[in-house]
């Protein structure tokens, strides 16, 4: 019995609520045994916690973002019990960053100062809050009380627009660790790739979806080959963008704001001008170029 074998995956221990509290609880007693050794009397020893809580948090994140298509991209019973458990794995990732909410708030209200003199910035606040927002929601609804309020179109969008704009949280918090502030850690590289991947998992299972969709109305591959070949190049594009943010940062910075009417968006819109996600924008555009279908 192996771990690909699909019968240890079926074994209770690790599905549903027994997979939650066999990682969440772990994380909650490394989270009080932290507690124990940290200085919690200042704001940077609660920053500290608030870190160590996030990153229990986020690899549970960017599975449940890429569960469903890594079992579109590759079925068989490993990605069938990622897809059987995604709810536990957002629950995981849930019970995680109550952590960061509670040292969140220890910080904001035992470390005032701190907080408003350290980390404070308008527009990370409404990104931050809305993140919360979302998370939420999106545990309520994960109850069969809560679902039942929504309309399952509703309850669709809710949980796609709320993973997409949590794992856009967590991504551009490691872009810009790698390619604006200085001396980034080895783990800010894992978790920076670890979220690139996640949705590049997503954009392949889309892209292979589109060419199956193409292929059955026409019964054949019929990408244009001239497309495929500037598809290939501009994902190519894209994919060295994605590495190397620090090279067309300040362009990008230059060209995208300071105008009058970015004055708004650069004080209050999250993730405004979008920096760490234009590359990703860029490989979006050369996979639509390369399954371009003959007319
Ligand atoms: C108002 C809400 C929030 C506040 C005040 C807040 C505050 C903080 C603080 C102070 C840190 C820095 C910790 C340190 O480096 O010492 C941090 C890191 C981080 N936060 Fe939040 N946060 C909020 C919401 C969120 C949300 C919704 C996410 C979504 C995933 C998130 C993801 C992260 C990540 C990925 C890090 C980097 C951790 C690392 O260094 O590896 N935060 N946050």
């Amino acid at each position: 019995m192996t771990i690909f074998s699909g019968e240890l995956l079926k074994n209770k221990a690790f599905n549903g609520w027994n997979l939650f509290w066999l990682v969440s609880g772990p994380i909650s007693i490394a989270m009080l045994i932290a507690m124990a050794g940290a200085d919690l009397s200042g704001g940077a020893g609660v920053s500290a916690m608030i870190q160590l809580s996030v990153r229990c948090a986020v690899p549970w994140l960017y599975l449940t973002f890429a569960a469903s298509s890594l079992h579109v991209l590759l079925p068989g019973p490993l990605t069938r019990w990622l897809l059987r458990n995604r709810k536990f794995f957002g629950l995981i990732f849930a019970a995680a960053m109550a952590w960061q909410g509670f040292f969140i708030l220890w910080m904001v209200i035992i470390h005032s100062d701190y907080y408003i003199n350290e980390v404070y910035v308008l527009r990370d606040a409404i990104e931050g809050v809305v993140g919360y927002i979302f998370l939420a929601a999106m545990t309520f609804t994960s109850f069969p009380f809560g679902r039942k309020l929504l309309s399952p179109r509703l309850w669709r969008y809710l949980h796609k627009a709320g993973i997409y704009f949590l794992w856009a949280y967590a991504f551009s918090v490691y872009w810009w660790a790698l390619f604006y502030y200085p001396n980034p850690l080895p783990i800010d590289y894992i978790f920076y790739w670890g979220g690139f991947l996640a949705w590049a998992v997503r954009a392949a299972a889309w892209n292979k979806k589109r060419l199956r969709l193409a292929e059955k109305k026409t019964r054949e591959n019929n990408a244009q080959p001239t497309f495929k070949l500037i598809g290939i190049a501009v994902v190519a594009l894209g994919l060295i963008a994605a590495g190397f943010g620090s090279l067309w940062f300040d362009t990008a910075e230059e060209w995208l704001t300071g105008y009058a009417f970015t004055r708004v968006p650069e004080l209050y819109l999250p993730y405004w001008p979008f920096q760490p996600y234009l590359p990703l924008f860029v490989i979006a555009l050369g996979t639509l170029l390369m399954t371009r279908a003959k007319a």
